[in-house]
């Protein structure tokens, strides 16, 4: 007779804390053993955030796809090792979803992983990147390739990040909120997006909505995967435009085409697939793309989504499904329509 044991899942605790920069300041300060990772940028826009703290202490990055690697991984761990951070320093990542990801992804794996603490200081960063756990870095062109689970201890929320957010930078966010009110089927939240516009509290909302799916499922087996409709597609898009067009808005054309191969593989009537277009329809895509570039996915499309790390000689999709609309993850055999539902979306933007 064998005998076996069952163990609880991992379970994890985020807090969420909403505050002011003199509040944050303050509260920084409180912590004697702390090193930040910040996006230069943020930092250059926010001279008195960190005012008080010594230079090393203070590692700042520049934010582009390009420094989600091991590389950049790499420095930071030499950074790390040279100013003796230990498991009980708070590593703090301040910035968008690609310096939390990175901060995150080495606070995860440096000692076994040390404490971590978030400032999200874009929308896709407030609403998605910094809460839920996933760190990331990019590996051989395949987005996210590598990456822990490991949520922060904290996050913090301060609109005034909010106001010196380039225009681009607050509507491509609004993709991501988008997701989140079909997934949660939260219509007020969908609602909400287009008559009130973007506010601290709106994202706030799509964040309690993200960390109900996430609580129960960390490691993304389960009712989680739903949070990557729309990803798929656009991990190819950012992929074959070398990730010179911005997440948001890859998201947003992938929400779009995950609605065409919906009713293509019939999980939706033609009602819905009005009812769900008119809902994406209401957040413009102002991105351009160059045509040349659209070629590629021809030549590499079908490579590049079946390297998607969700799929394997299947595709994988999180495509809507039903009246409500439901989410489904929906695997299925690749088909070359997929391809060209893709090329016949971005052409809509060339
Ligand atoms: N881990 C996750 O669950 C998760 C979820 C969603 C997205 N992501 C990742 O997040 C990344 C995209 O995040 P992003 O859109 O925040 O990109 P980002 O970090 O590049 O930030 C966008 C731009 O805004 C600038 N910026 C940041 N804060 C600013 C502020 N307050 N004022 C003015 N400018 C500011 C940055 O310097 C950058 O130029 C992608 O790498 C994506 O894969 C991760």
């Amino acid at each position: 007779m064998s005998n076996s044991f069952m163990f609880k899942p991992l379970c994890f605790q985020t807090e969420i804390i909403e505050t002011d920069s003199k509040e944050l300041h303050n509260l920084l300060l409180g912590e004697k053993e702390i090193v930040f990772v910040i996006d230069k940028k943020v930092l250059n826009l926010n001279p008195s955030l960190l005012s008080g703290f010594a230079d090393q202490r203070i590692i700042p990055v520049h934010a582009t796809e390009e420094i989600k690697s091991f590389a950049h991984a790499q420095t930071l761990i030499t950074q790390f090792h040279q100013l003796g951070v230990n498991r009980s320093t708070i590593v703090c990542g301040i910035g968008g979803g690609i310096t939390t990801d990175i901060a995150s992804f080495v606070a995860s794996i440096y000692k076994r992983g040390t404490r971590l603490w978030l400032i999200p200081t874009t929308v896709i960063a407030m609403a998605d990147a910094a809460i839920g756990g996933k760190t990331a870095v990019n590996f051989e062109g395949t987005k996210n390739e590598i990456g822990t689970f490991y949520p922060a201890e904290k996050v913090f929320y301060n609109p005034e990040f909010l106001q010196t957010l380039p225009y681009t930078e607050k509507h491509n966010g609004l993709f991501e909120l988008l997701k989140i009110s079909f997934i949660d089927d939260n219509v007020k939240l969908g609602r909400q997006i287009f008559t009130d516009g973007l506010s601290m509290k709106l994202i706030l909302t799509s964040v309690h909505a993200k960390l109900k799916i996430c609580i129960n499922d960390l490691s993304d087996r389960g009712d989680r995967r739903k949070l990557n409709l729309g990803h798929t597609f656009g991990h190819l898009i950012e992929s074959i435009y070398k990730y010179k067009i911005p997440h948001g808005f890859a998201v947003g054309l992938g929400l779009r085409i995950a609605l065409r191969c919906s009713r293509e593989y019939e999980l939706i009537n033609d009602e819905t697939f009005t009812a769900i277009e008119k809902r994406l329809s209401q957040i413009p895509l102002t991105v351009f793309l160059d045509p040349e570039t659209l070629s590629k996915i021809k030549e590499q499309g079908k490579e590049i989504l079946l390297a998607d790390k969700k799929n394997t000689d299947k595709l994988t999709l999180v495509l809507f499904k039903g009246l409500k609309p439901d989410i489904v993850v929906h695997s299925i055999d690749y088909s070359d329509r997929v391809l060209e539902i893709i090329i016949e979306e971005l052409g809509k933007q060339c």
